[in-house]
């Protein structure tokens, strides 16, 4: 099994991305850490905590973070999770007791318990996995890889023209891990867009009902109403997700190392990555990029991972 720490901003995707952890047998999730993004920390913890306790994996710690980005203001985005971040998704209030350790002491605790044997997934704005840099550097050596939903690199942004949500929310905090020099594996907007789930699927799921079942119809329907009016097609890109099978099935990407470098002092330009391509401009590959990503074997572990829960 993977050892996986995973810091979010649920939002639906992310929520997404927890289902699809605790019913992966192959993934052993250390903890959910938040930060702001989708939605306040406060809102992403609480959705965090119901979400687990729906699958009935309330043991899994859900520890809420950084709350603001590092220099700019909170951005959210209401129109894409709605606004409690589900959806119209509402399930019932976790009854499991709070967890105190704040979400980037987690991640340092964990990676250097086990060093050499935590994946750190980040599909949020990276304010939780800097601090966290910058608090504890031996962290840099010590995590076995760091898989990040973020950025788009020759691809127009989803947030601006030029900008990924999770650059253009913390851009300074991108920067900051991009520059780390932790083994960064970057699965970019360019890729996830592709990575679709309709309504077809949400249908077919629905065929099982289950509490976990019914809060995916409830927060996708959100999602894809808003991926309809947003970008004219009827389904949602699962993000957060994909991401996540990377850290048990990390054959489905194809990668190359690359200098990918974030904008952060530009206004106008914020969160836009940049790849350095050939000639002097050329630097060293800080990470390894997603060029591809077999979508065509997604399904089968998708299905598997809406598996209900037994206790439910
Ligand atoms: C990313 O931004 C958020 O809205 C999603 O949860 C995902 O992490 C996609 O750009
Ligand atoms: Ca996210």
């Amino acid at each position: 099994t993977t050892r996986v720490i995973l810091d979010t901003d649920p939002g639906i995707d992310d929520s997404l991305a927890i289902l699809l952890a605790v019913a992966s047998p192959e993934v052993e999730l250390a903890g959910v850490t938040v930060t702001s993004g989708n939605c306040p920390l406060a809102d992403g913890v609480r959705n965090a905590r119901n979400v687990l306790a729906l699958a009935g994996r309330s043991d899994i710690p859900v520890c809420g973070g950084v709350s603001l980005p590092l220099i700019r203001p909170l951005y959210t985005a209401p129109e894409t999770h709605g606004e409690s971040g589900v959806g119209f998704a509402r399930p019932p209030e976790s009854p499991a007791p709070l967890h105190r350790e704040n979400g980037v002491d987690l991640i340092i605790r964990e990676i250097l318990e086990h060093p050499g044997e935590v994946t750190l997934v980040a599909v949020a704005p990276l304010t939780n996995v800097a601090i966290a840099v910058r608090k504890e550097p031996r962290i840099i050596n010590a995590v076995r890889e760091v898989i990040i939903m973020g950025g788009a690199l020759r691809a127009d942004g989803n947030t601006t023209s030029l900008a990924e949500f999770n650059f253009y929310v913390d851009p300074h905090a991108a920067h900051i891990v991009l520059e780390s020099g932790m083994p960064i594996t970057l699965l970019p907007w360019d890729i996830t867009q592709h990575i679709i789930l309709t309504q077809a699927d949400v249908d077919r799921l629905n065929r099982i009902s289950s509490p976990i079942t019914r809060f995916i119809a409830d927060a996708t329907r959100f999602y894809i109403e808003f991926h309809l009016a947003a970008f004219g097609f009827a389904g949602c890109s699962i993000n957060d997700p994909a991401a996540l099978a990377l850290a048990f099935l990390p054959d489905l990407a194809r990668t190359e190392p690359m200098h990918v470098a974030v904008e952060y002092t530009s206004e106008l330009t914020a969160g836009k990555s940049v790849i350095s391509y050939i000639g002097p401009a050329t630097r060293e590959p800080d990470a390894h990029d997603l060029t591809g990503y077999d979508t065509a074997r997604w399904p089968p572990q998708w299905r598997h991972a809406f598996r209900p829960a037994p206790n439910v």
